[in-house]
């Protein structure tokens, strides 16, 4: 059986940087579908062009791009395996259909994970976030600074901040994310899967109470 843990928060919450942190300490596979999606694009595929204008704009990507990607993943993935979902399901008809996938592939959903965050909070996270298009290493200008200014620690690439997180284009993702992502969190509630996290700490100790919980 193949293991699926699903990360849900408000765009900034801090997914990926949990995420991150607690699967290279479980050997966890770590997936972001923003990440995929901006590989797919820097790369220039048919699934990264169709994406482009969506993530630009910071509305969604059409599922069936999305539904193709994971299936695909969960294909690939060997059995035994634990997944993080970050960014995906994110929308009820992405929760269905990866119930359905992952059946298809041997997994299950078995915990989502929703990191709850004040909206001050989020701003200020995405408004200092700062991250390597080359190794994908993500850092904020004050809570999760680079040892040297604007240079990444892990392959020394020169940081940049993400289109997306321009003012205008934040305020649109957080609608859309009240809009369609914040229903999969009564999904998953339904369910009885979901488990709720204070995620207003440091990453450090956010990353603690995650391990924790995927731990049970
Ligand atoms: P995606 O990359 O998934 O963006 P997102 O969901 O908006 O999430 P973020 O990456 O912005 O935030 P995060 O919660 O991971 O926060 P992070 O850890 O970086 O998606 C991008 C786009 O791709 C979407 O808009 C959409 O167009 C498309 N897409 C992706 N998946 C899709 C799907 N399933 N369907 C359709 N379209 C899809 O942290 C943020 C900042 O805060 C960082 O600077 C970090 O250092 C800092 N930080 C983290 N934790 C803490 C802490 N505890 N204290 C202080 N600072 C912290």
């Amino acid at each position: 059986m193949k293991n699926i843990i699903v990360f849900l928060g408000a765009p900034g919450a801090g997914k990926g940087t949990a995420a991150a942190s607690v699967a290279a300490k479980t050997g966890a596979r770590h997936v972001s579908t923003g990440a995929m999606l901006r590989d797919a694009l820097a790369r220039k595929t048919p699934a990264g062009l169709e994406a482009k204008s969506y993530m630009e704009s910071g509305g969604l990507v059409p599922d069936a791009v999305l539904c193709r990607m994971i299936g695909e993943l969960l294909a690939e993935t060997p059995d035994g395996a634990t997944l993080f979902f970050d960014g995906f399901p994110r929308n009820v008809a992405q929760a269905e259909a990866l119930d359905g996938l992952a059946a298809g592939a041997g997994a299950a959903v078995t915990l989502a994970l929703c990191l709850d965050v004040s909206r001050e909070d989020l701003l200020a996270r995405l408004g200092g976030r700062r991250v390597c298009p080359k190794c994908g290493a993500g850092y904020h200008v004050v809570a999760l600074p680079p040892k040297k200014e604007g240079v990444c620690d892990a392959c020394g690439e020169a940081l940049i901040t993400r289109l997306d997180d321009q003012p205008k284009t934040i305020a649109h993702r957080l609608e859309v994310y009240e809009q369609s992502t914040a229903p999969v969190i009564g999904f998953y509630e339904t369910a009885g899967k979901l488990r709720r996290i204070d995620a207003s700490g440091t990453a450090p100790e956010v990353a603690a109470l995650v391990e924790a919980a995927v731990a049970g």
